[in-house]
């Protein structure tokens, strides 16, 4: 395989969002009933190769509980990519993220990828958050929006299909800003003068 692309990717999200049961459902394609609140944060890494580009993703799935809410800047200060996880059937876990967006848009890195993701979708009967105000947020944030369930595998794997997409687009506008860059470096050629024989 050639030389990994590593990407660094953070959740932020209330306590009991689901954020741990996505990662464990996207590292191990598995569903643990009983997942337990994370103390502090972890840590699960997983290889994938998307449109032929090898992708190394260094998951930090950080604890919702407010007491751990300074600890997250370790987490999020050198991340590429942060997913903003909240449950559908809870109204407040969707208005919190809110406040993770201004923290990042005030201390985070410049050019962090964001994604919306609105977990539990399998709960269709007690949402309390429309699809459509997901989208309208994430059209804000320009975030990725995505619907999940971990419980029901949906969506996961195209969540992270669609974090590679954007992810590719960027490294192409980056490499062409390089160019572009480059081209300015290369100093002009200077004007032929016309020999005067005259
Ligand atoms: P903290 O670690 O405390 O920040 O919580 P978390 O965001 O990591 O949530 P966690 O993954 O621990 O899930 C919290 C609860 O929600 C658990 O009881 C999970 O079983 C449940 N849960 C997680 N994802 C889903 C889902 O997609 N659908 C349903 N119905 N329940 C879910
Ligand atoms: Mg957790």
């Amino acid at each position: 395989m050639n030389k990994p692309t590593v990407v660094k990717v953070v959740l932020l999200g209330s306590s009991g969002v689901g954020k741990s049961s996505i990662i464990y459902r996207y590292v191990t394609n598995d569903w643990d009933e009983s997942m337990q609140t994370t103390l502090g944060a972890a840590f699960m890494d997983k290889n994938v190769v998307y449109q032929g580009i090898h992708f190394k993703f260094q998951i930090w799935d950080t604890a919702g509980q407010e007491k751990y809410a300074p600890l997250a800047q370790m987490y999020y200060r050198d991340a590429n990519v942060a997913l903003l996880v909240y449950d559908i059937t809870n109204k407040e876990s969707f208005y919190n993220l809110k406040t993770w967006y201004l923290e990042l848009a005030e201390k985070g890195p410049k050019n962090i990828a964001l994604a919306i993701v609105g977990n539990k979708c399998d709960l269709r009967d007690q949402e309390q958050v429309s699809t459509a105000d997901g989208e309208k947020y994430a059209k804000e944030c320009k975030a990725i929006f995505m619907k999940t369930s971990a419980k029901e595998n949906l969506g996961v794997t195209e969540l992270f299909e669609n974090i590679c997409e954007k992810l590719i687009v960027d490294m192409k506008l980056e490499e062409q800003e390089v160019e572009v860059t480059k081209s300015r470096l290369v100093p002009p050629k200077p004007k032929e003068t016309k020999k005067c024989c005259g």
